[in-house]
């Protein structure tokens, strides 16, 4: 299985958010043995890949996206023996591991930024990074207008009065690509993990990385504050970005070439439009790049079908695949975003989003499933703020709670936290506090109840594995009424999902193969999908 040519161009690839998938010491965070122990429930599940979120030294102001050390393991998470077990571990199982590397820029205690700050303005050591003179008659006004995502400014003044640039929080200095030393540094941190194995890399803040040369005002500087995207013209996507893609590919390409194991390179691109985004996979840049327009997308068929049909015409024309993905840890979960307003009804949530995912698969190309999806977790909305840990709290006075409650430690077995995420006492706390109502998410209960969640991505990705016309290839969308997608794969196989509150009549008549919800036959429920094998050619 391991040696599939272009495998990744329809994996299904599951997001590991190391501290809150399984705790094996007893500390409330989980680590890279959590890890290697839950792979055989990852395997049962049946999915190709996993992506590892940060475990290197970190501070963790930004949960390890802030990076200390490029080439180690924090011990928060283990060390580099563990690294090397899970890595075997996973290869026994023929599970790929994709590493996060975070190249937009380190942590303020990486030694090179330490470095800086000791060094003189304009030596060597500094240009690794961005620092500038600040404006107005002392220097005391920061060097331009731009906003962080995070909140406040993009700049932090130094100790000796000169500035740097930070495009998330100050703890996350950005990295000067346009100095020699640091692209030949990440040249170096790709090699030592593919040297121990590792089957490529989700890449943050893909389209970060270069800046605008001269550093100039924007004309929307809290844009990016803003939306939290990133959006100003002049810290992102800057053209220079796709030369690092192509140097990295080549990398990638040589390990292959070594021994016929195709690795992959995924990234986090948030651009303003599909046909931007669609740079980024040209056959010699990114294998991946997510799209996350279906993530963005409200929960109605004609903003489906736009991004959908967007993401076929501009991705899938360069010769790549698309990269679907619903949720991950930094969106609001998928049964808690479809469920809004919630005055519409209590269970309209996990229904849209057992349809979506039916959806998703079915969808060409490749997908990603975030820890705790494949149970149906909820957003964990009621966390109270003195337990929150997103900066993003933080640095906007409080206001945006945002990224807490879908990190949450997944729930495993029992009636009462921490529902075996930890190992430890009965007593032992996770990071972040379980709600009582997980209980009925844990994944024993979840594997025995053929209803749950899990039931429905296990089977998915199983005729996924087993049906010809699902993973990589060509939709062609069906007439519908107002409300209901319909489209066909391939020979005959139909995916249809009914955005309506209202039942209406299956667009197909068929096999039935797998659907998300009861679908009596003939119709199709009200915020439900399914899957059939038509009678007669379409
Ligand atoms: C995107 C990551 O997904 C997010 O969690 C992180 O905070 C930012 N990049 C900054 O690294």
């Amino acid at each position: 299985m391991l040696s599939k040519y272009h495998w990744w161009r329809d994996a299904v690839i599951y997001q590991v958010y190391v501290r809150s998938f399984l705790d094996s010491t007893g500390d409330g965070i989980g680590d890279l043995a959590g890890v290697r122990a839950g792979l055989p429930y990852l395997k049962k599940l049946g999915v190709d890949g996993i992506w590892l979120s940060p475990f290197y030294p970190s501070p963790q102001h930004d949960h390890g996206y802030d990076v200390a050390d490029y080439c180690g393991v924090d011990p928060l998470f283990g060390d580099l023996a563990e690294f090397d077990l899970l890595m075997a571990a996973a290869r026994r199982l023929g599970i790929r591991v994709l590493l996060d590397i975070v190249p937009n820029h380190c942590s303020s205690e990486h030694p090179w930024f330490r470095a800086a700050l000791a060094a003189e303005p304009g030596s060597p050591a500094r240009a690794r990074f961005h620092f500038a003179d600040g404006r107005g008659p002392d220097g005391s006004e920061p060097p331009n207008n731009w906003h962080a995502m995070f909140g406040g400014p993009a700049w932090t003044r130094a100790d000796d009065g000169q500035w740097y640039l930070h495009m998330f929080t100050p703890e996350q200095p950005d990295w000067n690509w346009r100095d020699p030393e640091v692209a030949a540094e990440f040249d170096r941190v790709l090699r030592f993990w593919l040297d121990r194995g590792v089957d490529g890399f989700r890449i943050d803040v893909a389209a970060g990385l270069y800046k605008h040369p001269e550093l100039p005002d924007s004309d929307d500087p809290e844009a990016d504050a803003r939306t939290r995207d990133s959006v100003n013209p002049l810290a992102w996507n800057q053209p220079e970005v796709h030369d690092v893609w192509r140097w990295w590919r080549a990398v990638c390409e040589e390990y292959t070439v070594r021994d016929g194991r195709e690795r992959l390179l995924v990234g986090e691109v948030s651009v303003p439009t599909a046909r931007e985004h669609a740079l980024y996979v040209r056959p010699d840049e990114l294998h991946q790049a997510f799209f996350f327009d279906l993530l963005g997308a409200p929960w109605e068929a004609d903003a489906f079908r736009k991004v959908i049909s967007e993401a076929m015409e501009d991705i899938a024309g360069t010769g790549s695949t698309v990269t679907w993905v619903l949720n991950n840890h930094d969106q609001v979960r998928t049964v808690t975003r479809y469920g809004e307003p919630a005055t519409e009804g209590s269970g309209l949530g996990p229904a849209r989003a057992r349809a979506a995912a039916l959806l998703m698969l079915a969808l060409p190309g490749a997908a990603y499933i975030y820890q705790g999806e494949e149970l149906g977790l909820p957003e964990v909305v009621d966390l109270p703020d003195d337990v929150l840990t997103d900066p993003i709290f933080r640095r906007t006075g409080s206001r945006a709670r945002i990224r807490d409650g879908c990190r949450v430690p997944l729930p495993w077995s029992g009636q009462a936290s921490p529902f075996g995420f930890t190992s430890g006492a009965e007593s032992a706390k996770p990071w972040l506090p379980q709600p009582e109502y997980f209980a009925e998410y844990a994944t024993d209960r979840a594997l025995a109840d053929t209803r749950s969640f899990w039931h429905l991505y296990r089977d998915g990705l199983q005729l996924r594995a087993s049906l010809p016309q699902l993973g990589e290839g060509t939709l062609r969308w069906l007439d519908t009424p107002p409300g209901v997608l319909a489209f066909t794969r391939g020979d005959g196989l139909v995916c249809a999902v009914n955005f309506g509150t209202a039942p209406t009549p299956a667009p197909v008549s068929g096999t039935p193969l797998l659907s998300s919800g009861p679908c009596p036959p003939g119709v199709l429920p009200a915020a439900t999908a399914g899957w059939w094998l038509a009678d007669t050619g379409l």
